[in-house]
């Protein structure tokens, strides 16, 4: 059983305090994480989260033949003599981000064999994009119900142009890795241009690969051999240290707008906010940023925040990631704002349990709901779907009268590091307890 969240809500008085320092992006860490595979070396990582998706795909690479050392926020990973080409499918299926061990395990090794990562809360997952990039690539496909088997053509993969009918950020970050060890040049058109594939780029680079474009729409990788990590890196900037994640740093925004008096987040990268920032200054409340920190103090006088509607969208658009957590600052908000989920069908899912709270929330579709605040949010039992929602179920909890449980924990570990602790240090009270 999962452990739950007791929380002990602040009937919307504004009086969270302090500093929280950002941990790296989930969402960049395990992308390197996967992208040891194609090293001679082992790869070393710092700022990695410890979280639980981290643990699976450093699981699923153990049982491949790997070996990973985590000790704090380092994992020394190296996955150069992997025995088996074979995804683990328990673990495998409850992790979508496995996939994106399959470009790098077909470029390396010729072949990969994985199971369907699954569907999943936040809607239908297919991997069409995947299975027709590695045909472009020469590989040949093979499949017994969900069950794949890629093989690579004999010499290896080669060079392709791969256009991308919808952006996917693990596509783009799969085929960017694959073509690093092919032959000759592929090009990813119509590319996700998220932060975390901007940065995977640059440690690939780091290492000897030749990736141009990463982080506009158009990527051009010159295939070559195996990377090595550098003793040593020229710089400053160290491409092996995880990129802070923005959907963490969003969420601790998204609730310093609504609880507290002042919150400072460190190790942040503004820059990577700025559609969340321009529509919370839009909508009234007081952000200031400088190249690293964020800080959201509360107004002096009681003034209302005003509704402002949304839509999710591609980098540098809003975040589907933090679609969830904004929609407790909507209930917020005086006025209807609509919010429009553009990229997965089942994730507004959740908004029955924020009208359970007492939120003015409409389904008008699965991609739309329409909410009219402000609403007084009442402290009840909440059933974590997934991990966005059930970090928005923690704010929602926090803002609340009453005291709020959050069940299905797991979900909430799987991206966010000891979230309690962090929030208990800028005064919320929340308490982990064991089921
Ligand atoms: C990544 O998922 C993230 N996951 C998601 O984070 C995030 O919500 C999403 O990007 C969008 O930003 C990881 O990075 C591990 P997509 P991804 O492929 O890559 C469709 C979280 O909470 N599509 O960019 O799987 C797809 O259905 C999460 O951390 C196909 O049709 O998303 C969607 O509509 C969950 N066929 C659209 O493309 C395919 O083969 C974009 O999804 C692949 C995708």
């Amino acid at each position: 059983m999962s452990d739950y969240f007791t929380i002990k809500g602040l009937s919307g008085k504004r009086t969270l305090e302090g500093t929280i320092r950002v941990i790296g992006a989930k969402n960049a860490a395990l992308k390197a994480i996967a992208a040891s595979i194609l090293y001679k070396t082992p790869l070393q990582l710092t700022n990695v989260p410890h979280i639980e998706d981290v643990s699976r795909i450093i699981d699923i690479l153990t049982e491949m033949g790997g070996s990973a050392i985590f000790s704090d926020h380092s994992v020394k990973i190296d996955t150069s003599k992997l025995t088996s080409t074979v995804l683990t499918p328990e673990i495998a299926k409850r992790l979508r981000a496995s996939i994106v061990l399959t470009g790098p395990i077909l470029a390396r090794h010729g072949r990969v064999q994985f199971p369907h990562p699954g569907g999943c809360v936040i809607g239908e997952r297919p991997i069409d994009l995947f299975i027709e990039g590695y045909g472009k690539m020469g590989a040949s496909i093979t499949h017994k119900g969900k069950f794949y088997d890629i093989k690579a053509p004999k010499g290896g993969l080669r060079g392709a142009e791969i256009f991308f009918r919808l952006a996917s950020v693990t596509g783009t970050e799969t085929f960017m890795m694959a073509a690093t060890l092919a032959k000759g040049t592929t090009v990813i058109k119509n590319a996700a241009m998220e932060p975390e594939i901007k940065w995977l780029a640059e440690m690939l680079n780091a290492s000897g690969a030749h990736i141009e474009g990463a982080g506009t729409s158009t990527i051009t990788i010159k295939g070559g051999s195996a990377l090595m990590m550098p003793k040593k890196h020229s710089g400053t900037h160290n491409p092996f240290h995880i990129v802070p994640d923005r959907i963490e740093a969003g969420s601790f925004i998204i609730l310093g707008a609504l609880a507290a008096k002042r919150i400072t987040l460190t190790h942040v990268v503004p820059e990577h906010l700025g559609s969340l920032i321009e529509m919370l200054k839009y909508s009234g409340t007081d952000i200031s940023f400088t190249k690293n920190t964020i800080t959201i103090v509360a107004p002096k006088k009681k003034k209302e925040l005003r509704a402002v509607s949304v839509r999710t969208h591609e980098y540098p658009g809003f975040p589907t990631d933090l679609q969830a957590p904004l929609m407790i600052y909507l209930t917020q908000t005086k006025g209807e704002s609509l919010v429009f989920e553009t990229i997965f069908e089942g994730r507004l899912n959740y908004t029955e349990s924020l009208e359970r709270m007492g939120a003015h929330i409409t389904m008008m579709d699965p991609h739309r709901v329409l909410v009219n605040g402000p609403a007084k949010l009442k402290g009840r039992m909440l059933e974590s779907p997934d991990l966005r929602a059930g970090l928005a179920f923690v704010i929602a909890g926090a803002i609340a009268t009453g005291n709020s449980e959050i069940h299905n924990v797991y979900n909430i570990d799987r991206g966010y590091e000891c979230i309690e602790e962090r929030l208990r240090s800028i005064g919320l009270s929340i308490v982990r307890k064991h089921a």
